[in-house]
């Protein structure tokens, strides 16, 4: 194992992870692929690839066939390429990438699926909960629409690609990358040691930013058009998810020395937690910019009295669909039968997260861990109390 022990970080040492972006892609990380035709292309377009990647990946045998390559030898000799001929939902520039990274694949699923299930938690209170009508992907319909909550939902994705990717070159299970080499902070006191396993998140950015935004890259709308908005609505936002891991980074340490005197320390780069990631997100979220395309091909504020967004910033280019009504066509869900909370004046509330519509009122039991004491040394118990609760649910 080459994975360090991980330990709390230690303070005073947060924002020391500062280093600017190296611009080159990794060595062998090049393939691009040019246009396709048309058809092809809007084939492939219509469902975006890590929302399909989900349920592409999330199949068992999937993980299986990657987990377990000693069962499909095969798997490792050139030409022959079960896995990726395989996997639907990918463009041609991401196919061959997958040739050439098997091994990376099981972690994009799995990096995607840490994403949506963290949009699901950020918005578990919000008219739009992070799931739709459509259930042949996860988000369905609802991401046609170039809105706000695309935008969180294509840079919460690619968020989660760069933290899995990350991680598993650290933990040494992809042969193209190992633990972070990134430099020693300048900051970082004398008396420390850096060089403990870290994050790679230079990889996994760089990886990330190949194979996320492939798609992309392939495609070769009119200048101006809305499907070039799309385009680079999406490019944006996939960067702000990556930005977000990379930038929250930071440096963690570890005590040495007899019984914890901490006379020495080892230090490394560590990924943030995914939840901070996502709460940073939802931040971005709140204030991500409205754009439309210009002629010269280039996104533009609507209301230039804003900052134009940086590339920490979320895009979108279309108003948010209704949440509040079951519509097929836009795909929003509605929300009818959401619980909501009677006395809150937040999006949560009845009034609010039912739009209006009034609510029902049910009585249910809830099992709770309570009058919990504390044993020598050193458990704690608890007693599971039941109370009789109000609920509230949308009409
Ligand atoms: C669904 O949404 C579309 C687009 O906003 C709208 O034109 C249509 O009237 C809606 N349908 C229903 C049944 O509300
Ligand atoms: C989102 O809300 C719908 C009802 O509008 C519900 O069926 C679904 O389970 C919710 N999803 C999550 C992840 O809470
Ligand atoms: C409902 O909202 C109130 C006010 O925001 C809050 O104090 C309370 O904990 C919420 N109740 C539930 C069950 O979430």
């Amino acid at each position: 194992m080459r994975a360090e022990p991980r330990s709390p970080p230690c303070t005073g040492v947060r924002g020391l992870w500062q280093r600017p972006l190296s611009p080159a892609p990794p060595a062998g990380l090049t393939v691009r692929a040019k246009g396709r035709s048309r058809t092809t292309l809007l084939i492939i377009i219509t469902t975006y690839m890590l929302l399909h990647l989900n349920t592409v990946f999330g199949a068992k045998s999937y993980r299986s066939l990657a987990l377990n390559p000693i069962q499909r030898p095969e798997m490792y000799i050139i030409g022959t390429q079960p896995l990726c001929s395989q996997l639907t939902g990918l463009s041609p520039g991401q196919r061959k990438l997958c040739q050439l990274y098997q091994d990376h694949m099981v972690y994009i699923g799995e990096g995607a699926k840490t994403g949506i299930k963290e949009c699901q938690y950020q918005f578990r209170q919000r008219r739009w909960n992070c799931s739709t009508v459509d259930t042949t992907s996860v988000f369905g319909r609802v991401i046609h629409i170039g809105s706000r909550e695309t935008a969180f939902t294509y840079a919460i994705s690619a968020a989660g690609v760069v933290n899995a990717v990350s991680r598993a070159c650290r933990e040494g299970e992809l042969s193209t990358c190992g633990c972070s080499r990134a430099a020693r902070p300048k900051d970082l006191p004398r008396d420390w040691l850096w060089g403990g396993c870290g994050d790679n998140v230079n990889y996994g950015y760089r990886f990330s930013r190949e194979f996320v935004d492939a798609r992309e890259r392939e495609k070769n709308h009119p200048r101006g058009s809305l499907d070039q908005a799309r385009t680079l609505m999406n490019l944006q936002n996939n960067e702000a998810g990556r930005m977000a891991v990379y930038n929250l980074a930071n440096v963690a340490c570890k005590c040495h020395g007899v019984s914890g005197s901490c006379s020495l320390k080892t230090c490394w780069l560590q990924l943030a937690d995914f939840r901070r990631v996502g709460e940073f997100l939802k931040e971005k979220y709140d204030s991500a910019a409205a754009m439309r395309i210009n002629r010269r091909g280039k996104l533009e504020l609507v209301n230039n009295r804003f900052n134009p967004p940086t590339p920490d910033d979320l895009a979108y280019i279309d108003p948010s669909p209704d949440y509040c009504l079951r519509n097929e066509t836009t795909g929003s869900m509605g929300t009818q039968g959401r619980l909501c909370n009677k006395t809150s004046e937040g999006m949560d509330g009845c009034e609010l997260m039912c739009c209006g519509r009034g609510y029902d009122q049910f009585k249910t039991y809830k099992h709770e861990r309570c009058h919990c004491k504390f044993h020598w040394c050193c458990y704690v118990k608890c007693k599971r109390c039941t109370s009789l609760v109000d609920q509230f649910v949308c009409k």
